[in-house]
């Protein structure tokens, strides 16, 4: 139930707007108070007329309206919310989220508030997977907005994939989840890995791998949101810093465990970090030179310390929940749960990562939640949303332990 809680919906103009006079009623059946804000383009799919008659309340639609600005100023608006939720989100209007812009009353509402955001983005295929509309999104989850959705379907415009509003029934859950469920993890310490590591060869070269660390950034940022106090220990990657979040950058293999341990007792672990397995032998102070012979210096390695299988053995201090990942490019269930096994940790969350799917560096994961109770197969999403159902399961789990 919500209670009393304030949504304030900010209805963007995409053919997926009449859903959003649906999830307007939910709401308000859920007990939540809605009151709508409805941008010049989402006027051209549903009025103000339809809109206010599911509120319940006047629908605000230009920046520029004295009437509105003396009583209830953009301002005050985004104020008088407990959540701002985009709905339906277009491509548009995650870039101007994404830019700071603030042109009409959904913009500058936006960008006034210091609520938590939630968009539900919806758009066609090739606008969704344009590289702009990925580099916003990757924007805006790193300045703290919740995704739900796209799903992947049969659109209006007679293509196939990902880019249909998520259903009214899943955004109203998502709400639900960020305002009843925020806090749920308040007084739990979570940690959690991403990004590669880097292992020196000699002072200009270095041993590291593929990974962006967008997934184990994404699932610092969703446990924080759920009120965890929340650490990163992060590889060298070219992200922003999640907020809320207290991150540790790190180089190495041996680094990242050492900074891991540093944040013991934890709650919940999660080790979404590409740790390299190996690392050179004799690294080297002065830079390897070719001599002119065409000799090859040989590159002897060893292994590096394996951070979930040292955490998920800590004794005493074993976090209750202990999460790895398993990239696999072929057999992937079965590979990831004999790894659960052999390391010790409570879930693996594997994933196919072959060249052709696109995961590795991309923004939308496949993944399988494997646990003692047997396997889950996920659909398609975009990384923020296994995200956030992960970090949903976590505050479950640590829940029942409790
Ligand atoms: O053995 P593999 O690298 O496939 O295992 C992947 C899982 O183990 C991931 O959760 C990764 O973060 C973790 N791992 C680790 N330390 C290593 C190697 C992997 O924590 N040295």
């Amino acid at each position: 139930m919500l209670d009393g809680k304030r949504i304030l919906l900010i209805i963007g103009g995409g053919i997926a707007a009449y859903k959003s006079l649906e999830l307007a009623r939910l709401i308000r059946r859920r007990n939540g108070e809605v009151r709508a804000i409805l941008t010049k383009a989402g006027q051209e799919f549903v009025t103000p007329l339809s809109v206010g008659g599911l509120t319940h309340d006047k629908v605000y639609t230009d920046l520029f309206d004295l009437t509105a600005e003396a009583d209830m100023g953009h301002i005050q608006l985004s104020r008088d919310a407990d959540l701002l939720v985009v709905s339906p989100a277009t491509a548009d209007l995650m870039a101007k989220i994404a830019q700071g812009r603030a042109d009409d009353m959904a913009s500058t509402a936006l960008l006034a508030t210091d609520k938590p955001v939630l968009i539900a983005p919806a758009m066609n295929v090739r606008m969704w997977e344009h590289p702009a509309t990925q580099r916003n999104l990757a924007q805006l989850i790193a300045d703290g907005v919740s995704v739900v959705g796209p799903r992947e379907g049969s659109m209006a415009c007679g293509e196939f994939g990902p880019g249909r509003l998520a259903e009214p029934e899943d955004i109203l859950a998502a709400i639900e989840q960020q305002l009843g469920g925020s806090g749920v993890l308040a007084g739990r310490r979570a940690i959690v890995t991403a990004g590669p590591t880097h292992e020196p060869i000699d002072p200009v070269r270095y041993i590291a791998n593929r990974s962006s660390g967008k997934q184990g950034y994404a699932i610092a940022q969703a446990l924080a949101q759920l009120g965890a106090e929340t650490h990163l220990v992060s590889g060298p990657t070219s992200l922003a810093d999640p907020r809320g979040v207290r991150v540790t950058r790190v180089e190495t293999a041996r680094e990242m465990l050492a900074a891991t341990q540093a944040c013991l007792p934890a709650d919940v672990a999660v080790c979404a970090a590409a740790v390299a397995d190996w690392r050179a032998d004799t690294s080297t102070n002065s830079k390897l030179k070719k001599d002119g012979t065409g000799a090859v210096p040989p590159l002897a390695l060893i292994e590096n310390p394996d951070i979930l299988a040292t955490l998920s053995s800590a004794g005493p201090d074993r976090p209750r929940l202990v999460i790895g990942f398993a990239a696999e490019t072929d057999d992937v269930v079965a590979h990831a749960t004999a790894k659960r096994q052999r390391k010790g940790c409570d879930w693996i969350v594997a994933n196919d990562v072959s060249p052709g799917t696109g995961i590795m560096g991309g923004d939308s994961n496949t993944v399988h939640l494997i646990s003692a109770s047997g396997t889950e197969n996920w659909a398609p999403m975009p990384k923020a949303q296994v995200a956030t159902q992960l970090a949903a399961r976590v505050a479950d789990a640590l829940g029942a332990m409790s």
